[in-house]
């Protein structure tokens, strides 16, 4: 698990974006600040890019995709470069584990142990898809032959959230890479640290100038400019659903550009009274406090069946206890702060809603007295379907339990939600087990275990937490378009 070695928050220099493999600053010349949420004090100032550096990069971004050395690089290369990326990124894993937590917040044993191999274990496994890409030979009536060609689908757009910085930029560069399409990223503007120092080990990897470009900025400017740029042939996005609509209304004022959209959740977990408890409840708290609770597939809404409710309350309340809230670079810090004081705010907000709307607060319910973005673990009971806490997508550590008595009413509650990212349920039934994963309506379905994600599998969601797959080879489809070519056999 985590190393014995103390790391120490990085020192940072102020950051430049890159466009066509140059380190430049904003055309306008602009700047802005990242923010370090256990202490918000400024780490260091950023580029800001906005539709003028997004005129540059998508130039660049197209320059390179359609001429040497890219366009002509055997896919089999492409697998050599994006291998070696995951290697430059093992090799300096420390510094980015540090700087993601700097940045972020998360402690830095998740750094260490979950984000960084979670980041390099998606290019690798997509490293191996390059040269695995290809279309089908169709017979066909008549004197035709049929083959499909599957080409990259072009310049991409790629705008990623601040809860997994690094691991939302694997899961967005390395098929679209893989693919043979050029990328330009905006990295969320809470967390650009670690998006800008990926982009230099990729360039240190031998990928040409201009396959990938970093626009660092704000969502309304950067990102909007992405959405509704003409010379984009593709958006992926990643982050809230409100905005996952504004990007498929500006790519349909535009230029039809493709769209896929990973958004929020609230996903129900349930625990069956014949579910091994203690392994039950343990991964119940989990479910939703990792990551501090800024999770799209956090286990928010947990269903207890009523003869363990009591069993199940007391473990999870236990844990939320034995948390140890604080610096996140201190290796026995388990809770670190919340992203940004935006998030904070927002989230005591949520928790004040749940008293007001009548839900006990069985633990937790405070922000903590320090500086930084600190909030307590908080649980409540007595929670309701329709309370606010139990409808909205809180992203932080708050925990809404509620009583249920039978299977209908399990999966009949747990859809009722617009969102449909992510599902989990304990029993020991397999039967049980089968009829409510396939009564869920959620992208995932975990049975016995929550938040296993791996490269190879797919994951999104249904209804309004997105449309499309990211990762395995699902996620191919994304960044390809299928060409038909049919060829007269000699008449
Ligand atoms: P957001 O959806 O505003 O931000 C995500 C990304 O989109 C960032 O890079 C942001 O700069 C960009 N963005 C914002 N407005 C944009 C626009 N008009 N056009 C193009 N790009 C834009 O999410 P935010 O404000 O950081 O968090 C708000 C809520 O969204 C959270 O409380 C949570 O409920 C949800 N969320 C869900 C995530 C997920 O993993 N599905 C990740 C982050 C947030
Ligand atoms: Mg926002």
């Amino acid at each position: 698990m985590t190393t014995a070695k103390t790391i120490t928050p990085p020192k940072v220099t102020d950051k430049k974006m890159l466009i066509g493999g140059k380190w430049v600053d904003s055309v306008s010349g602009k700047t802005f600040e990242t923010i370090n949420p256990a202490t918000g004090d400024t780490i260091c100032r950023v580029a800001e890019g906005d539709r003028a550096d997004m005129d540059l990069a998508v130039e660049a971004a197209r320059r390179a995709l359609e001429s040497k050395p890219w366009a002509t690089m055997s896919a089999a290369e492409r697998g050599r470069v994006l291998y070696k990326l995951a290697d430059l990124i093992e090799a300096n894993l420390d510094e980015l584990a540090a700087l993601e937590t700097l940045d972020n917040g998360k402690t830095i044993s998740d750094s260490i142990s979950l984000d960084l191999p979670g980041t390099v274990a998606v290019y690798r496994y997509y490293a191996g898809w390059a040269d695995k890409i290809h279309g089908k030979t169709i017979p066909v009536n008549g004197p035709f032959t049929a083959h499909t060609r599957h080409e990259p689908v072009g310049v991409v757009g790629q705008i990623i959230p601040w809860n997994f910085p690094l691991e939302m930029q694997a899961w967005k560069w390395a098929p679209a890479l893989a693919c043979g399409c050029t990328v330009i990223l905006k990295p969320a503007e809470q967390t650009p640290l670690t998006a800008l120092r990926v982009a230099e080990l990729a360039m240190e990897a031998g990928f040409p100038d201009g396959v990938v470009n970093v626009i660092p900025g704000y969502g309304p400017t950067a990102g909007a400019a992405i959405a509704s740029h003409y010379g984009i042939d593709k958006v992926a996005f990643t982050g809230s659903t409100e905005v996952g609509k504004l990007i498929m209304k500006a790519a349909a004022e535009t230029n039809l550009k493709r769209v896929t959209l990973e958004l929020g959740g609230k996903s129900p977990n349930i625990i069956f009274a014949d579910a091994d408890i203690e392994a039950a409840a343990r991964f119940a708290y989990d479910a939703l406090f990792f990551n501090m609770g800024q999770c799209c597939c956090a286990g928010s809404r947990l269903f207890v069946e009523e003869p363990v409710y009591e069993q199940v309350m007391n473990i999870v309340t236990r844990r939320a206890k034995e948390q140890v809230i604080g610096d996140p670079f201190d290796q026995a810090t388990t809770q670190g702060p919340q992203v940004s004081e935006e998030q904070f705010n927002t989230i005591l907000g949520y928790i004040e809603a749940g008293r007001k709307e009548g839900a006990r607060c069985v633990t937790g319910g405070s922000k903590l007295d320090r500086a930084g973005y600190f909030i307590e673990p908080t649980v409540f009971d007595n929670v309701t379907d329709d309370m606010t806490i139990a409808r909205k997508e809180i992203f932080g550590p708050v925990l809404s339990v509620m009583k249920f008595s039978d299977v209908d009413e399990a999966i009949q509650r747990g859809n009722k939600t617009m969102y449909g990212l992510a599902a989990a349920l304990w029993t020991r039934d397999i039967n049980k087990a089968n009829r409510v994963a396939a009564g869920l309506k959620a992208g995932t379905v975990w049975i016995n275990c929550y938040d296993v994600v791996d490269p190879a599998v797919p994951f999104g969601g249904f209804k309004m937490s997105g449309m499309g797959r990211e990762l395995g080879e699902y996620a191919l489809t994304n960044y390809t378009e299928v060409k038909a070519v049919i060829t007269a056999l000699g008449r």
